[in-house]
């Protein structure tokens, strides 16, 4: 017959996804992390940024609504919130990381990182071996975090859930530097009298993250992935948070 069971191509592949919400894609991400996610009432999902953009442009290719929640960072790392049922997808620039593969499953990475230093403009702090005696902040599970434990182990490392609280605390001046992801802390360059001291190569890599073992969204959201670099778009969302 022509009932067309067998293709699975026709209507973008996401009909036949095993998905938390029938067609929708569920995506968790920790809110704001600027310029990869943040509030923005005006668009569709309610959500701006690299990462959206990026997520709403799979749904539709997926022929899917995207619904975005908002959660803890530590939640999505370790798997608790794919676990749980919470989403059906991590995007929440999120690095590739031997340790969270035994927790959930990536895509292919998406976007290169790199690990970073800000400090006030007035600050005499000029590289990691000043944070020696010193406050910094980091973010709960962050490769930031372990970044720092492993490279400035005499600084006085304070915790944050979120950039949003690690931010707050550095403008009111309760720390002395913020060490985490080069694109978020080059923001806060933008909004402020901070600078950036010191980048680190550490070779990161962002992946989207699902469930382990749901090889069929890992394999859809590629192929979205591919499209979108083919087409051209993937380059119009990124010229869109980084160009100068
Ligand atoms: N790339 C870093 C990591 O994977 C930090 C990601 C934090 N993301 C966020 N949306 N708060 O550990």
């Amino acid at each position: 017959g022509d009932d067309g069971a067998e293709g699975t191509a026709a209507a973008g592949g996401g009909e036949e996804l095993d998905l938390v919400t029938d067609g929708t894609l569920t995506v968790c991400s920790d809110v704001p992390y600027p310029p990869f996610e943040d509030f923005d009432e005006s668009t569709e999902s309610g959500y701006t940024g690299f990462d959206m953009d990026l997520v709403q442009a799979i749904a539709d290719g997926l022929e899917l609504e995207l619904e975005v929640k908002d959660s803890s960072f530590d939640a999505l790392q370790s798997g608790l919130a794919l676990n749980a049922g919470q989403c059906d997808l991590v995007a929440s620039a999120m690095t590739i990381t031997e340790d969270r593969k035994e927790n959930l499953d990536f895509t292919e990475g998406y976007y290169d990182s790199k690990q970073s230093l800000l400090v006030a403009e007035d600050s005499d702090i000029a590289s990691i071996e000043d944070l020696a005696g010193r406050s910094v902040g980091v973010q709960q599970g962050t490769t930031g975090k372990a970044y720092t434990e492993e490279n400035a182990p005499e600084a006085d490392i304070t915790t944050f859930p979120g950039d949003a609280e690690m931010w707050q605390a550095m403008q009111a001046g309760q720390v002395d530097a913020l060490l985490q992801d080069l694109p978020v802390n080059l923001e806060h360059t933008r909004e402020g009298d901070f600078t950036i001291v010191e980048e680190y190569s550490t070779d990161e890599q962002y992946g989207f993250a699902v469930k382990k073992g749901n090889t069929a969204l890992v394999e859809a959201v590629d192929e979205q992935l591919q499209t979108l670099r083919d087409e051209g778009t993937y380059d119009e969302i990124y010229d869109t948070y980084f160009s100068e």
